[in-house]
C-alpha cells in the first residue's frame, strides 16, 4: 500500500503541487508512517522535510527511500510521540497530518488537539494540511461497536471544515477520497492479509473488510483539509 490512509498517488502529488513549496521550506509530518507523502514533497520542492513517527519500522521504510534519493540530511525521520517530541513553535512553513490526529489525543480531542497544536508549530501564515475522517450519514451503532469508537469520535465534513476556522485558521482547500481510494486502501489490506501466513492478522481483517462493505463504504469519509495561519 502506497499510503496508510485511502490516498491515491495522483491526489497527493495534486494536493502537494498546490503548496507552493520551494528548496528554502521547512516541512513537518506528523505521524509520517512509511514517509511516502513526505518523499513526495521533497521530491518535488527538495525543501527540509522533517517525519516522526513512533513507529520505527516505519520509519526504516521511510529511511530507505531518503537513501535512495540521495536526500542527505534534507528529508528526516525521528522516532517520537508527537507530543514529547518538544518542537520549537512558529518554526514550519507546512504541517502535515494524515490520517494521524489520534496522535494528538483521544477520541473527540484529537481533532481540536491536533488544530491547535499544528497551529502554534507553523510560522505565521503557514499551512496546515490534515487527511481526517468524517461522516458521510449518522453511523448505525453496530458499526461504531465493531469499530470501538464513540459517536462524537467524527465530524461532519463541513464541521472539520467550521471546527478549523473557530481556531481562527483559514479555509484554503478541501477535498474527499472517493470511492476508489476507498476500495483499493481497504481491500490491499485484505489481499495483503489473504496471501499472508498471519492467521490472526487475516480474522481480523475479513472481520474488518466485511464492516467495511455493509456499514464503512457508506458511513465513513476522509477528507483533506488545507488551511492557513493568520499573519
Ligand atoms: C493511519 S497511519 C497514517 C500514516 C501516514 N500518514 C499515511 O497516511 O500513510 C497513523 C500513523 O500515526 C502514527 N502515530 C500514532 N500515534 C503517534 C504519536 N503519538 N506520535 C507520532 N506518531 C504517531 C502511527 O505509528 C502511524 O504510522
Amino acid at each position: 500500500m502506497l499510503f496508510n490512509s485511502p490516498l491515491s498517488g495522483e491526489r497527493a502529488d495534486r494536493i502537494i503541487s498546490m503548496l507552493a513549496l520551494d528548496e528554502h521550506s521547512k516541512v513537518l509530518d506528523i505521524g509520517c508512517g512509511e514517509g511516502e507523502f513526505l518523499t513526495r514533497i521533497y521530491q518535488f520542492s527538495h525543501g527540509h522535510c522533517f517525519g516522526i513517527d513512533i513507529n520505527d519500522r516505519s520509519l526504516d521504510r521511510a529511511r530507505d527511500k531518503a537513501v535512495m534519493l540521495k536526500a542527505g540530511g534534507k528529508l528526516k525521520y525521528t522516532e517520537t510521540d508527537i507530543v514529547k517530541a518538544g518542537l520549537n513553535k512558529n518554526s514550519f512553513d507546512l504541517a502535515v497530518c494524515i490520517g494521524s490526529t489520534h496522535a494528538f489525543g483521544m477520541g473527540d480531542a484529537a481533532y481540536p488537539h491536533a488544530l491547535k497544536e499544528m497551529k502554534d508549530l507553523v510560522k505565521p501564515g503557514g499551512l496546515i494540511l490534515i487527511g481526517e475522517g468524517f461522516w458521510k450519514r449518522e453511523p448505525d451503532q453496530e458499526y461504531l461497536t465493531f469499530i470501538g469508537e464513540p459517536v462524537g469520535v467524527y465530524n461532519t465534513h463541513e464541521e472539520n471544515i467550521s471546527q478549523a476556522e473557530s481556531f481562527h485558521l483559514i479555509s484554503l482547500y478541501a477535498v474527499e477520497s472517493n470511492i476508489d481510494e476507498w476500495d483499493h486502501f481497504e481491500w490491499s489490506s485484505r489481499m495483503e492479509a489473504e496471501l499472508g501466513s498471519n492467521k490472526e492478522k487475516l480474522d481480523h481483517v475479513r472481520k474488518w473488510n466485511l464492516f467495511y462493505r455493509q456499514y464503512g463504504r457508506t458511513t465513513m469519509g476522509f477528507g483533506f483539509y488545507l488551511f492557513r495561519k493568520e499573519l
